[in-house]
């Protein structure tokens, strides 16, 4: 008896540990939470970007500074504006990330970023770009 509440508990502890075992902060935001620009989308900048977007292309991500140099912003490279707030499509950032090579070299230079983090960027545009 004592052998079988042992197995169990051990169940229940093994069970736990999956639970516990969440992703990366930017890939929990669920479907039906709103996205949070310094939840979600900078911490995909810190982890992808800023190592060359102090400066690079004339933009710096960092978290004090990205949310001013991109939204409504005019790219420097490119005719077109970073974020067009509620239009993805139209945005120079989001086209940088998507893989369409529309203006130039996919970002980050020479990899990419998940699909997963690509549709969190995506949903934060989307949804207004927020300052949140
Ligand atoms: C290895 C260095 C490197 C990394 C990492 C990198 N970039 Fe860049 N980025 C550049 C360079 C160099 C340019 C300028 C050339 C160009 O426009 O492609 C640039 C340009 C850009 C531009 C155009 C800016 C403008 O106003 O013309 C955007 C937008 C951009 N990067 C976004 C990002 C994002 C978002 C990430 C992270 C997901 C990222 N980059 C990661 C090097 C990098």
């Amino acid at each position: 008896m004592k052998k079988y509440l042992l197995l169990i508990l051990s169940g229940i502890f093994l069970l736990q540990s999956c639970y516990k075992d969440v992703g990366p902060i930017e890939e929990q935001a669920e479907e039906t939470q709103e996205i949070s620009y310094s939840r979600n989308i900078q911490p995909i900048f810190d982890q992808n970007c800023v190592s060359c977007h102090p400066s690079s292309g004339n933009l710096d991500l960092t978290a004090s500074n990205s949310y001013n140099e991109l939204v409504n912003v005019t790219a420097s490279g490119y005719q077109g504006i970073l974020v067009v707030p509620g239009d993805s499509e139209s945005s120079v950032l989001y086209k940088k990330i998507d893989g369409s090579n529309v203006y130039g070299s996919n970002m980050p230079l020479g990899r990419s970023l998940s699909a997963s983090q690509i549709a969190l960027i995506k949903r934060w545009i989307d949804e207004g770009a927020q300052n949140n």
